[in-house]
């Protein structure tokens, strides 16, 4: 497979813009996404351009202003919402606001049927719309191709170019017929071709790390988590023994995790060391209970660990990390990019400097669910890709206060029936993270004739695509019933259970 076969995706700051990404490459066909103002040097393996939407008004002072000039009628165009807005504003059109609001669902009152873009696409066909501005007179050469009740220039052309705008947004689930209008830009249009596979990426990644890293040594911290296993049997696959994997015990795994963890790296054939460093990690916790110093001392005390073994590495050059690609676009956004308000991303605060390592990352061009489909083309096992994800800080910040070795087992057998119940009921492939919090409050319960005054564990299930937002799942109560006994009648210290019914937002998904 050849890199030659991409889609550069100009992003204006739409909180869509990673939609757009995901979209085509389930074409099969290879995106990037680029602030609108960072167009790379060298356009040619890029046979196609897709302008993002914007929170921001092209005909507002902030109104953001990419140089198409590389780009218009070199290449075939698709310009999304503000995209087409600013092909209109600057072009010889018209935006104005709208008059009706011009959130939601819209339906095709106009179809231009004979035109290779808007193929298969039927009148009525629903589309989602998302603007406060709204093209009142189309570009110089501009050619209508589909209006709704609400919006006449719902999309359009440019005569001469292959430049095609629509004001709604194909790449969101709730436009009927989106994907088609992508399939149709990608394929008839742009004559892109459909190699983006998990087969060929597995291919093309296991060469270019063969030729970055040559004989070097490289060092990579397994966390467990399906992002770090699946880098490291890409890694493993390129370069072998030369891959050193640690795995640190921070003492704040689920039951049992730790070892079974080991186990089944060993079993993958990986070059792991295992460290057995909880006792050092709960010293440097014990009687600290601010949420925000508890992390950076887990993290301070990783790094602490992770050093010490990367010392007995002898002529190591390389860190690996398993940064995935919405890791990637937030701290691009975060240093430059129109969206600039996200928060920066927990999970890649990084090594220090003083451990002058190169940094490979063999996953940073992948979304989650693609990270998974590489896994499986890598022979790994549903159980393995399937697993929730769990925090670098782990049942450190699902006990509130400070942190006691007696805290973390009660912690851990709670958590342990819990998960155990959700596979058993089916249910654990149907939430997308599951876990229980052990709350800093005793209260009074009864068990045979004797009063009690115990701890009580709060569960928490939630749906999620990416854990930026979720939703908390409707378990049954029969379920619950089931769990909360257990959990009271097989773990000592526990005399009440609840349930978290909180979406974030406004709640997190992690009590601290
Ligand atoms: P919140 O609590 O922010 O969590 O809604 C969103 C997702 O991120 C996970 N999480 C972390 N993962 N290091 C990690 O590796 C962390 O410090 C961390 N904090 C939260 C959380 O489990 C959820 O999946």
């Amino acid at each position: 497979m050849t890199m030659n076969d991409k889609v550069l995706i100009l992003d204006f700051g739409s909180q869509y813009t990673q939609l757009i990404a995901r979209r085509v490459r389930e074409l099969n066909i290879y995106s990037e996404i680029v602030p609108y103002n960072k167009i790379p040097e060298n356009l040619s393996p890029y046979k196609a351009v897709i302008l993002s939407g914007s929170p921001f008004s092209v005909r507002s002072e902030q109104a953001l202003i990419p140089d198409l000039s590389r780009i218009r009628r070199k290449k075939p165009l698709l310009a999304i919402c503000y995209g087409a807005q600013y092909l209109a504003h600057f072009s010889g059109g018209e935006v104005g606001s709208s008059k009706t609001r011009e959130y939601g669902r819209a339906n095709l009152t106009y179809v231009d049927q004979n035109c290779d873009f808007l193929k298969g696409v039927p009148l009525e066909s629903q589309v989602w719309m998302s603007h406060s501005d709204t093209i009142n007179k189309l570009p110089e050469h501009g050619k209508l191709l589909a209006s709704t009740k609400d919006v006449t220039n719902a999309a359009f052309t440019i005569g001469g170019e292959d430049t095609y705008a629509i004001q709604f947004h194909p790449e969101v689930y709730h436009s009927e017929h989106g994907t088609q209008i992508l399939k149709n830009f990608l394929l008839d249009i742009a004559h892109l071709k459909q190699n983006w596979t998990p087969d060929s990426f597995v291919e093309m990644t296991i060469d270019s790390l063969k030729s970055q890293l040559g004989n070097d040594r490289v060092l990579l911290g397994l966390s467990g988590g399906v992002d770090s296993t699946v880098a490291a049997c890409l890694l493993h696959r390129a370069i072998g023994k030369n891959l050193y994997c640690v795995f640190v015990n921070n003492g704040l795994l689920r039951k049992n995790e730790y070892q079974q963890v080991l186990n089944q790296y060993i079993g993958l054939g990986l070059n792991v060391v295992g460290v057995d460093a909880s006792k050092q990690f709960l010293e440097a916790l014990a009687g600290e209970s601010d949420p925000e110093t508890k992390r950076k001392i887990i993290g301070r005390t990783f790094i602490e660990v992770f050093d010490q073994e990367a010392h007995k590495i002898e002529n190591v050059r390389w860190l690996a990390q398993g940064t995935i690609y919405p890791d990637v676009i937030e701290s691009i956004s975060v240093s430059g990019g129109p969206s600039a308000t996200i928060k920066s991303h927990h999970n890649v605060g990084g090594l220090p400097d003083f451990m002058k390592l190169k940094v490979v990352e063999p996953l940073r061009l992948l979304f989650k669910d693609e990270v998974r489909r590489v896994g499986a083309a890598l022979g790994l096992e549903a159980h393995i890709l399937g697993r929730h994800p769990f925090p670098g800080p782990g049942l450190g910040i699902r006990i509130l206060g400070d942190i006691t070795a007696e805290k973390v087992s009660i912690l851990q057998e709670v958590d342990a029936i819990f998960i155990q119940s959700l596979k058993d009921w089916d249910l654990y492939d149907r939430v997308w993270q599951a876990g229980a919090i052990l709350l800093p409050i005793n209260s009074v319960g009864v068990m045979g004739d004797e009063r009690t005054y115990e701890q009580c564990v709060a569960l928490r299930a939630v749906e999620s695509t990416d854990g930026m937002t979720a939703d908390w799942v409707d378990l049954p109560y029969k379920f619950l019933q089931d769990v909360s006994n257990a959990i009271i009648n097989r773990v000592s210290g526990i005399n009440r259970v609840v349930y978290d019914i909180s979406s974030k937002p406004p709640a997190t998904i992690e009590w601290e």
